[in-house]
């Protein structure tokens, strides 16, 4: 039989992706090691968030913390400004604490051992599979939505995810070779990214066109199968944007559990379902005005629609927050559902 990880390997060499925390095929035989706290990093920062959104940021980490232990002695509000817009703020929280466990408990060298990468904060399967195998070379497989669509046509799998996950797993591992499982691994991925695309797959120039079960069988575009998502609900709330004569804004660092935990906001309601009435909980009495516009914006499992209310002050006392000077914050720091509300009333 022919080797199904030689050829993707070869089509690897030549058309692998430049990513700016990627060793190059040929400089990897020439000897070059990945570092594991690239990987690592550049791994979380693109769970649920693509390649394009991400470069910006990882440039931006490892400039400002170029190893693990400058990462783990960063102040906390640092790192979640740097992370602010890049989204699934719990990844900042825990890239934080793993950094700090990695220097506290593992000398600062990420271990090269599968089971002690699990137990890391913020490391799932994903993640440990994918540093095991780019940075360490081990063979384990990585399994992203790139690997599951790739699976799915090469095993013409029709079980509809999220079921079919163990199955195209299991279909994954079979071919994870023993040689150069890093790059094997990135390859799938390149090849799901570039090839084996969610619409108009370029079967014609894929590497595994001959033993494509789903090319054959005339399949590829309608897998994976996936089923039906169920329609977001809609919340709605109100945030208050509250200015003092010197300047200086009312702001909070939202509680580390919850959405947005650990970010800087303005004061804001509860949101509760549309049908509800809109929740108002000013963080103190003042001549509130309701600003022209709402903001929108879309979390992974609702929909947000926010009423802004502003207030000119010269004092006050809030129950919650404190005012920061316009140069004690960078409107880059807030997620972007806070941003989007900061733009809106300084249009
Ligand atoms: N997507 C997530 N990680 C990746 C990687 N290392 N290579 C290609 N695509 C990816």
């Amino acid at each position: 039989m022919r080797d199904l990880s030689d050829e993707l390997l070869n089509w690897y060499d030549v058309h692998a992706r430049d990513m700016l925390w990627r060793v190059a095929p040929a400089d990897k035989k020439a000897g070059i090691q990945p570092d594991a706290y690239a990987v690592w990093m550049s791994e979380i920062m693109l769970q649920q968030t693509t390649v394009a959104a991400v470069t910006a940021y990882f440039q931006r980490f490892i400039a400002r913390w170029p190893t693990v232990r400058d990462l783990a002695a960063a102040e906390d509000a640092d790192v979640m400004g740097e992370w602010a817009g890049l989204g699934y703020y719990a990844r900042a929280r825990n890239l934080l604490k793993c950094a700090r466990t990695v220097v506290a408990d593992h000398g600062g060298q990420f271990p090269a051992d599968h089971a002690a990468l699990l137990k890391l904060p913020g490391i799932g399967p994903y993640t440990a599979a994918a540093i095991s195998s780019i940075a360490f070379d081990l063979p384990h497989t990585v399994v992203d939505g790139n690997v599951e669509r790739v699976m799915a046509r090469m095993f013409d799998e029709h079980m509809p995810l999220p079921a079919s996950k163990p199955v195209l797993t299991a279909h994954a591992d079979t071919l994870t070779p023993n040689a150069r499982p890093g790059d094997y691994a990135q390859a799938v991925m390149d090849l799901g990214a570039t090839i084996c695309t969610p619409k108009n797959p370029a079967c014609g120039i894929c590497p595994w066109r001959d033993p494509c079960q789903a090319r054959i069988n005339g399949t590829a575009a309608e897998l994976p199968r996936k089923l039906a998502k169920k329609a977001k609900p809609v919340r709605h709330g109100t945030v208050y944007l509250a200015q003092r004569s010197d300047g200086a804004w009312l702001l909070e660092t939202r509680p580390d559990k919850g959405l947005l935990g650990g970010m800087l906001g303005w004061p804001s309601s509860d949101w509760v379902d549309v049908s509800a009435p809109r929740p108002q909980n000013a963080p103190f009495e003042a001549d509130w005005h309701k600003s022209g516009g709402e903001v929108r914006h879309t979390f992974t499992h609702f929909h947000l629609i926010l009423d802004v209310m502003t207030a000119q002050v010269s004092d006050a006392d809030p129950r919650t927050g404190s005012f920061l000077a316009r140069d004690q914050f960078r409107p880059s720091d807030l997620p972007t559902v806070m941003r989007k509300a900061f733009d809106l009333v300084n249009k």
